[in-house]
């Protein structure tokens, strides 16, 4: 799960990703693909919002997406347009770049629609960022169970 920061919505969606799948079966990580929060937890809004819904996140520490993400994961899920631009400009291979999807795509095949950033928004957001998450990890979840 990779966004800009990896402080508000991919630690979110590692969190909700990491709820439905078998511990023992799947690895689920987060990233950002800039470095300027790196070491840090979560957003406390991400983890307030995490909480909500009975998730502990506070576990996440910030780190930046590098290309040996390539070889350590089979699906690789962008927040954002920018995300996925930044995340294709690393891939080596057809085989690095097929990983690469939009997270919404899981619930609108092809739309490529964004997870909007909350980072400058009200609690609201975060919220809002939680709830498109949820279903997209949903769907994903179930196909690959
Ligand atoms: P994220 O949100 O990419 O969802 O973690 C952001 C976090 C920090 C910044 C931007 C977006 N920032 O500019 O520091």
């Amino acid at each position: 799960m990779v966004c800009l920061g990896n402080i508000c919505r991919s630690p979110l969606a590692e969190g909700i990703l990491t709820s439905k799948l078998d511990p023992t079966k799947f690895l689920v990580d987060s990233a950002g693909t800039a470095g300027y929060h790196v070491g840090e937890l979560p957003d406390r809004r991400s983890i307030t919002t995490a909480k909500l819904h009975g998730l502990d996140i506070s576990y996440q520490r910030s780190r930046k997406f590098v290309s040996n993400d390539f070889q350590a994961f089979d699906f690789i899920f962008a927040m954002d347009q920018s995300n996925y631009d930044n995340i294709l400009a690393l891939a080596e291979t057809a085989e690095d770049r097929e990983k690469v999807h939009m997270i919404l795509n899981q619930i609108s095949p092809n739309s490529n629609t964004e997870v909007p950033d909350p980072y400058y928004g009200g609690d609201q957001g975060f919220e809002n960022v939680y709830q498109m998450l949820d279903e997209a990890c949903t769907i994903f979840a179930q196909k690959i169970s």
